[in-house]
């Protein structure tokens, strides 16, 4: 059997399990990334596919059909105009992040020898992309999973970053002393899901994404956005700022939380991904 006639077989399994998700889209790209790293080459659209890697193909597309992210099968994700390495038991960055990271970079680019704090940086991807965009800046990643952050450093060396250094820490607990005060902008994109809508996630978050990266265990979600607007006070430089990404319907709520916190320019804004809502906030 050629790639191809493979591909759209493949193409059809994915679908129907889609599907049964609630969910749809970007299948039959889904099935050549699965082809390539079963077979650890990029295959033409007539290569006749050997048997070892037409069952090693037929296995990974079986994992995807049951819902497993498609970044934990093939180990890495692309975000802006890199790619991340990653592995099972951590979040895995969306898009919507990429609006979040642009926010931070076109605040610190005219600033001098500007700190990044990112907070709950997961593997990295918005510490990485502003380490990346601006090497005048200094840029901390913080989070509690050793196993995150051992993928996020990975990360940084691979993309040869010496301004990017990744912390463990309970949001701003293990930050250096030294910067209290100094920081222009803190980001985060926290886990926010209520802890009783955990449920109504799509199964290919609910079932694979690990529960500390979703939700604080808070009733409404907003447990660590409280601390952070609260701690972030004596962390961020007069005129620097706080950016939250979290679902839309939030955004009152947190609005009163920073305004009774002190900050100013509280704001909900988006990129062209609407699903999640940048809130800023300045001191
Ligand atoms: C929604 S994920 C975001 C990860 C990353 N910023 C991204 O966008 O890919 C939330 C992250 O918060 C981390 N986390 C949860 N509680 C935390 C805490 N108290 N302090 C620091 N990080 C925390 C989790 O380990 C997870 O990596």
């Amino acid at each position: 059997m050629n790639a191809g006639e493979l591909i759209k077989q493949a193409k059809a399994s994915l679908v129907a399990a889609n599907e049964r998700f609630g969910y749809k889209g970007g299948e039959e790209d889904q099935a050549w990334d699965l082809l390539i790293h079963a077979w650890g080459q990029e295959p033409g659209y007539d290569d006749l596919v050997p048997p070892r890697v037409r069952q090693r193909f037929k296995r990974l597309v079986a994992r995807r059909a049951k819902g497993e992210p498609m970044a934990y099968i093939v180990g890495w994700i692309d975000f802006r105009d890199f790619r991340l390495a990653i592995k099972p038991g951590v979040f895995v960055p969306r898009a919507t992040s990429e609006f979040l990271a642009e926010q931070a970079i076109r605040r610190l680019r005219a600033r001098r020898a500007p700190v990044h704090l990112d907070l709950a940086t997961g593997i990295g991807p918005v510490a990485v992309a502003s380490a990346r965009s601006l090497p005048h800046a200094r840029v901390l990643g913080l989070d509690l999973s050793r196993r995150a952050l051992s993928l996020a450093r990975m990360n940084a060396a691979a993309l040869g970053l010496g301004n990017l250094t990744f912390m463990k820490s309970d949001l701003f607990s293990g930050a250096p002393r030294s910067l209290r005060g100094l920081v222009d902008v803190v980001t985060i994109h926290p886990p926010y899901v209520a802890a009783g809508e955990l449920g109504s996630l799509v199964e290919e978050i609910r079932e694979y994404e690990p529960r500390q990266t979703l939700t604080d265990g808070s009733e409404d979600g907003l447990g660590l956005v409280r601390r952070v607007a609260e701690e972030g006070v004596d962390w961020i430089r007069p005129g620097g700022w706080l950016l939250i990404e979290v679902t839309p319907s939030e955004f009152r709520a947190i609005r009163t939380l920073l305004k009774s916190a002190g900050y100013t320019d509280i704001r909900s804004t988006h990129g062209s991904m609407r699903y999640t809502r940048v809130i800023t906030g300045r001191l």
